[in-house]
């Protein structure tokens, strides 16, 4: 039995994390009917961590000798209602628990608006000293460098961002998965999209470096919500 004291505590790493408050607390122990397919890479993902997540301050020492799993992701993909955005939010809360790294959860559309936002702040604060406009500014940095620099993020909804012509959003999520993945920090990635088919919502090039950032699971089978 847990204290309320530890229950706040815990409630505090969830919240920090911006986990789905529907996900708090459940690791991927609380999934039932996980597909086996599916079971073995969140399973592979989870026990290899310490392969695919290199501290910045590691030593030569510390490297792994299989270089094939650092900065490697997940995408999970499949159509609405198959468990993805679940399943990602139970990897995060269990690396956590199991590894005590930081986790961090965002949907790739807030990303692209703070990315936005943060631009506009800085020059409504340049142009006009405005201080509210500041403090935000400076509360959408931090967002921005946690989703950059946590050990683990998971980007949920990929593709369902708003589109320009001028590829933002691509060039956004180029950006931010190349940067991670450089660094050796794992991104999972959650959409409605099949991994064929991202040169059409991003570019070719993206849907080269994809598969090699991340390993793929197809999420099938019925939508949880109709069942
Ligand atoms: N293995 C499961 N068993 C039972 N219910 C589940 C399971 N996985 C997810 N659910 C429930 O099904 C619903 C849909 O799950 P979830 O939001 O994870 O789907 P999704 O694939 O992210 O959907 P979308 O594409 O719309 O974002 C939720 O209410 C969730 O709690
Ligand atoms: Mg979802």
């Amino acid at each position: 039995m847990q204290t309320a004291e530890q229950t706040k505590d815990e409630s505090l790493v969830w919240r920090t994390a911006r986990i789905p408050v529907k996900h708090w607390g459940r690791g991927v122990d609380a999934i039932d009917q996980m597909h086996p397919d599916v079971q073995a890479v969140v399973e592979g993902f989870i026990n290899t961590w310490r392969q695919r997540y290199i501290p910045l301050d590691s030593t030569m020492a510390q490297l792994p000798e299989d270089r094939s799993f650092v900065g490697k992701g997940l995408l999970l993909f499949g159509n609405a209602g198959t468990g993805k955005t679940t399943t990602a939010s139970a990897i995060l809360t269990t690396i956590r628990r199991t590894y005590g790294a930081v986790v961090f959860f965002v949907p790739f559309a807030d990303y692209v608006q703070a990315l936005i936002d943060h631009r506009n702040m800085r020059d409504l604060y340049q142009a006009t000293g405005d201080e509210y406009a500041r403090e935000k500014f400076l509360a959408l940095q931090k967002l921005l460098d946690k989703v950059l620099t946590c050990a683990l993020v998971v980007l949920d909804d990929m593709g369902k961002e708003h589109h320009t012509s001028s590829g933002f959003a691509a060039d956004v999520f180029d950006a931010l998965i190349r940067g991670r993945h450089r660094n050796g920090r794992p991104t999972i990635l959650t959409s409605n999209n099949k991994p064929g088919d991202w040169d059409k919502v991003y570019n070719a090039s993206m849907q080269s470096f994809i598969t090699e950032a991340c390993e793929v699971a197809a999420m099938a089978g019925r939508d949880h919500r109709r069942a």
